[in-house]
């Protein structure tokens, strides 16, 4: 008999989905670009082989496959993904449908969709979430595409997938891109997580003077509470771990300079483009393209005055509050910039469903996203997540606490672009007359732009050019 579902790329991602999907029963082939790479994974697969039908050649693997095949490819999302579309198209037949499970561009997937469709071929951009153990025990899976891929694809990733009470973290979001787009949020939702409590760290760190354990146990302490989540316990364990040669903290071995792979950088890319600003997004990416730039720090350090007032830090509590605080204006840019996308590219975006299919599997998984899908539920007021009362009520607690912890941070010449830029936005969104009717003179000063007056109607001009 043939196999429901074929996966091609057998790297960390690939196995771990692979091996997930046999030991829910599905039966699953298997191959890879290097052909080499197959008997280990059998091997290792122990008694899920049996599920498990590895072939050496595409040909092969693809006659092994039931009709309408369903083919996930774990592979680059780049240049291999085009040349594979390329290889596999002729051997495919209408209603066919092959996934892209990796972190590609939404441009892309949206180029290939179009591209297939031509041929009746259906074409998936899937985002997976949760490292290796997710895709093994449990990822949450973000997809695009056709109705008819859907249908295909729901029964096995549903099985598949996290559950969070129950309920699959797995859902259809809309069609050619937005698999692809809400991965990208996600994780520029996470970097900007990451970055969060990362500048929490640096300020108990440079302006307290705590070690790595401290903080380490301050922060597991943190995830029994409302910052309950999968970032903060980890950093929490990260922290509290020894390096076995040296006895120091493995933390402070660490070089600071950080990498990026795209995804948190198309967020704010997109998000400009879409007229939109995730600042705690973006000083995220920017504190990561600088962190890179270790040379010219070190050189830097050496120059330039710091101009510091060394204050004392604020407590715990309100460390804690800011970094919720934080966290929910990281979050709610991440839903803004998902809003604009949807209207753009006429997706129908579900963003209370977005939500929860993050409660589980995927790195950002919080008991704060549940609140956050209640919210969205609730119709809040401009569609704003922040107006909502429940996270008005959160902000209520916790903004003071940011402002103190963000002034404490600039005082002391601490970096915390990811805090500043969140309490930044929140500040701007709540001032009902701001300072652009300035901008608005002075673009019709240099260049006759015009303007609106709030007392007469239509575009006007200032004395100035007469
Ligand atoms: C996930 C992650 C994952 C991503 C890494 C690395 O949801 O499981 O987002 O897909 O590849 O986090 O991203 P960076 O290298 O850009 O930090």
């Amino acid at each position: 008999s043939k196999a429901q579902i074929g996966v091609y790329g057998l790297g960390t991602m690939g196995s771990a989905l692979a091996l997930n999907m046999a030991e829910h029963g599905f039966q699953v082939a298997v191959t890879n670009r290097e052909v080499d790479w197959i008997a280990p994974f059998m091997q290792e697969a122990g008694d899920l082989a049996k599920n498990l039908h590895p072939f050496d050649t595409l040909e092969e693997f693809i006659q092994g496959l039931a009709t309408p095949r369903v083919i996930l490819f774990m592979i680059p999302s780049t240049k291999p993904m085009d040349m594979m579309i390329e290889a596999v198209t002729p051997l495919l037949e209408p209603g066919d449908t092959i996934i892209d499970g990796g972190n590609a561009n939404f441009h892309d997937t949206r180029r290939r969709s179009a591209l297939m469709a031509k041929q009746d071929l259906h074409f998936v951009g899937m985002g997976v979430s949760g490292g290796e153990s997710g895709a093994r025990h449990g990822p949450s899976m973000m997809v695009g595409g056709t109705k008819h891929s859907w249908t295909q694809l729901k029964p096995i990733l549903q099985e598949i997938a996290a559950k969070y009470q129950g309920d699959p973290c797995v859902d259809h979001l809309g069609p050619d891109g937005a698999g692809h787009f809400v991965k990208t949020a996600h994780n520029g939702i996470e970097y900007a997580d990451m970055q969060a409590i990362a500048e929490i760290y640096a300020l108990l760190r440079d302006v307290t003077g705590w070690d790595a354990p401290q903080i380490g146990a301050l922060f597991e302490g943190w995830n029994d509470g409302p910052l309950h989540s999968y970032l903060i316990g980890i950093s929490g364990k990260v922290l509290q771990a020894t390096d076995p040669e040296t006895g120091k903290p493995v933390v402070d071995l660490i070089v600071d300079q950080a990498g990026q792979k795209g995804t948190g950088r198309w967020t704010v890319i997109e998000a400009l483009k879409l007229g939109q600003s995730a600042s705690a997004i973006e000083g995220a990416v920017g504190a990561r393209a600088w962190s890179a730039e270790k040379e010219t720090r070190k050189v830097a350090q050496g120059l330039l005055t710091a101009g510091t007032i060394p204050v004392d830090l604020p407590d715990a509590d309100d460390l804690q509050a800011a970094l919720l605080a934080a966290r929910i204006l990281g979050h709610a840019q991440g839903f803004r910039v998902l809003q604009a996308a949807s209207d753009e590219y006429d997706w129908s975006l579900n963003l209370p469903r977005i939500a929860e299919i993050w409660r589980a599997g995927c790195i950002i998984r919080s008991s704060l996203l549940d609140d956050l899908a209640d919210a969205l539920r609730s119709d809040p007021p401009q569609g704003e997540l922040i107006l909502a009362p429940a996270i008005r009520a959160s902000l209520d607690t916790t903004i003071a606490p940011l402002r103190r912890v963000v002034a404490s941070a600039v005082t002391n010449g601490i970096p915390v672009p990811a805090l500043t830029g969140a309490l930044a936005w929140y500040d701007s969104i709540r001032t009902a007359r701001g300072s652009t009717n300035l901008i608005q003179a002075q673009r019709d000063f240099f260049g006759e732009h015009g303007f609106i007056r709030i007392d007469k109607d239509g575009v006007q001009h200032g004395p100035w050019n007469s």
